[in-house]
C-alpha cells in the first residue's frame, strides 16, 4: 500500500454537537479495496465519525479528504448530495430503509439525484441479490432483518460509490444473521468497493477487516491490521470483551 491509493484522510478531526465536543482530534486513513473496522466501546463517538465524514456534522477543526480524479481532495465542507457524486455513500446505524415502500421503490431512493442508468442499476443489485427481485414488490417492512440490511447495503450502493460507510452493520440481528450480514458485506466489497465500517460484533469484523483502529473517548486508541489487534491481549481485555 502506498499513498497512491489512499481514497479517504481524516487528518485530527475535532467535531460534535454544537457546544459539545465528541472527537478530539481523531485520524483515520483508507486504502482503495480495503474494508476498515472502528471498535471502541458505546458512546465513544464511532456515529460521530461516521456523520462527520458523511457530511452530516461539520468538524470544528481538522481536515477530511476523499481522492478525486486521482487528486486527494479536502471535502469537509461538501454537502451529502455531493459527497454522493464523488462516490461516498452511507447506511446508518437504523431507520436505514424505508418501512412503508416497496424493495423496488427503496433502490430507486438510493439513485434520486441521478435518474440516468437506475434501471441498469437495479438489474445490478438485483444480479448481486437475487432474493430483492424475488420481492421486488414488497413493502419493505416485511423483509427480515438481515435481508432489510441487504438492501440498505443495495440502496448505498445504486450509485456504485467507491466507499461505503456502514455503521453497526449487524447490530440487533440474531448470530445466525450476522454471518449473512458479512457475506453481504463480503459481496459489495467483492464488487469493488472499500468498506469503512464500525461494528460491535468486533472479533467477527475485523476477522474480516484489513486493517481496524480502536476509538475510545472520541480518540484514536490504537491502529493495527485486523488480526494483530484481535491477538493483542491489553486491546482484547478492554476492547473485545475479554476474548
Ligand atoms: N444528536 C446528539 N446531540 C448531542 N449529543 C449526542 C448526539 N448524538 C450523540 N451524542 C452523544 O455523543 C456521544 C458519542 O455518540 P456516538 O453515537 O457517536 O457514539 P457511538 O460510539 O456510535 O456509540 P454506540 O456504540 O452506542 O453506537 C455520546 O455521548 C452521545 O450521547
Ligand atoms: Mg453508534
Amino acid at each position: 500500500m502506498n499513498n497512491s491509493n489512499k481514497i479517504l484522510e481524516v487528518n485530527n478531526v475535532f467535531s460534535g454537537y454544537g457546544e459539545i465536543e465528541i472527537l478530539h482530534g481523531v485520524s483515520i486513513d483508507v486504502y482503495e479495496n480495503e474494508i476498515i473496522t472502528i471498535i471502541g466501546p458505546n458512546g465513544c463517538g464511532k456515529s460521530t465519525l461516521m456523520k462527520t465524514i458523511f457530511g452530516l456534522l461539520r468538524p470544528t477543526s481538522g481536515s477530511i479528504e476523499f481522492m478525486i480524479n486521482n487528486n486527494m481532495t479536502p471535502i469537509h465542507n461538501y454537502d451529502t448530495e455531493n459527497l454522493i457524486k464523488i462516490g461516498l455513500s452511507y447506511v446508518p446505524q437504523s431507520d436505514n430503509v424505508f418501512p412503508s415502500l416497496s424493495i423496488r421503490e427503496n433502490l430507486e431512493m438510493g439513485a434520486f439525484i441521478k435518474q440516468e442508468g437506475m434501471e441498469e442499476s437495479i438489474e445490478s443489485m438485483y444480479e448481486l441479490f437475487p432474493i430483492l427481485k424475488d420481492k421486488k414488490d414488497d413493502p419493505a417492512n416485511q423483509l427480515s432483518g438481515g435481508q432489510r440490511q441487504m438492501l440498505a447495503f443495495a440502496r448505498a450502493m445504486m450509485l456504485k460509490p467507491k466507499l461505503i460507510i456502514l455503521d453497526e452493520p449487524s447490530a440487533g440481528l440474531a448470530p445466525n444473521l450476522v454471518t449473512s450480514v458479512f457475506d453481504t458485506i463480503k459481496t459489495i466489497h467483492e464488487a469493488g468497493v472499500s468498506i469503512l465500517m464500525v461494528e460491535q460484533n468486533a472479533k467477527a469484523a475485523l476477522e474480516r477487516s484489513n486493517r481496524g483502529y480502536v476509538l475510545a473517548t472520541g480518540e484514536n486508541k490504537a491502529t493495527d491490521t485486523g488480526n494483530k489487534l484481535l491477538n493483542n491481549k491489553e486491546i482484547a481485555s478492554l476492547y473485545l470483551g475479554g476474548k
